[in-house]
């Protein structure tokens, strides 16, 4: 359902993503390991043009894109089939918890207020939220703010849920409550793509690793492949110095 064909970026003089290569099916629930600086959360970011590549391609379905000739509405048909959950949370402070995911049900998918909280409740349901509907962010966890930032990404029953470190910001008590929840999402079928440096989670979760090294996927394979018997000698390295962590 989405393949990236050789995707390169530059920030400046520096290249930051080599050509890189990524094949996701319908369902996959793939992560995305490896050193700080390697491109990672740049990678998720070319999936919906946050981050602008200099040259490869995108197909998502139906959608094709060059980035040398990129095309507005292919990017605005990729933005609104994908969503994306971030480090920061990215919850707006000014909006209760509701609001906050029932917001892009309003604004970019111009449902009515009363669709839109339907959905919203049910989401916050499976987020495990409804009881603080009415909170601002200044009254809640972490925890409590990312599971609220998870809703608003699942609320537009995206195909594609993209992670980037959902937990790395969290206080190590409020990671489990989180990862439970993206557990659930992971479980439920919906294609996912996790940048994480939780190894244990990632291992559970995933049908695919890909280990990224120096802006390009150096190694993938199944959580055995990569986790139990890495033949890189690089991706050996990176585990040995996560677990040491
Ligand atoms: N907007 C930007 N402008 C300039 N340089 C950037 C920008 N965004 C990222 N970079 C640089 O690109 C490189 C890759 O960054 P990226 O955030 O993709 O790494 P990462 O693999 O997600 O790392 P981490 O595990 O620390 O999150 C880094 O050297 C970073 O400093
Ligand atoms: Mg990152």
């Amino acid at each position: 359902m989405l393949e990236l064909d050789n995707i390169k970026l530059s920030y400046g003089s520096s290249q930051i993503l080599n050509g890189v290569n990524l094949s996701v099916k319908r369902g996959d629930v793939v992560s995305i390991i490896g050193p700080s600086g390697t491109g990672k959360t740049t990678l998720l970011r070319c999936i919906n043009y946050l981050a602008k590549p200099s040259s490869g391609n995108i197909t998502f379905d139906q959608i094709r894109m060059d980035y040398q000739s990129v095309n507005k509405a292919a990017v605005q048909a990729i933005r609104l089939r994908t969503a994306m959950v971030f480090q920061q949370f990215n919850v707006f402070k000014n909006m209760t918890v509701i609001q906050n995911v029932m917001d892009p049900l309003m604004v970019v998918q111009r449902k009515s207020e009363d669709e839109a909280r339907k959905i919203a409740l049910e989401e916050l349901d499976r987020v495990g939220l409804s009881a603080k509907r009415d909170h601002y962010p200044s009254q809640l966890s972490g925890g409590q703010l990312q599971r609220t930032g998870i809703a608003r990404a699942l609320a537009v029953r995206p195909d594609v849920i993209l992670f980037d470190e959902p937990t790395s910001s969290l206080d190590p008590e409020l990671v489990g409550e989180v990862l439970k929840v993206i557990k659930d999402v992971t479980s439920s079928g919906i294609t996912s793509l996790l940048v994480t440096h939780e190894m244990q989670f990632a291992k559970s979760v995933s049908s695919r690793i890909v280990f990224m090294d120096k802006g390009v996927v150096a190694s993938e394979g199944s959580p055995a492949d990569i986790f139990d018997t890495p033949s890189n000698p690089r991706l050996a390295q990176f585990l040995n110095s996560e677990h040491s962590l």
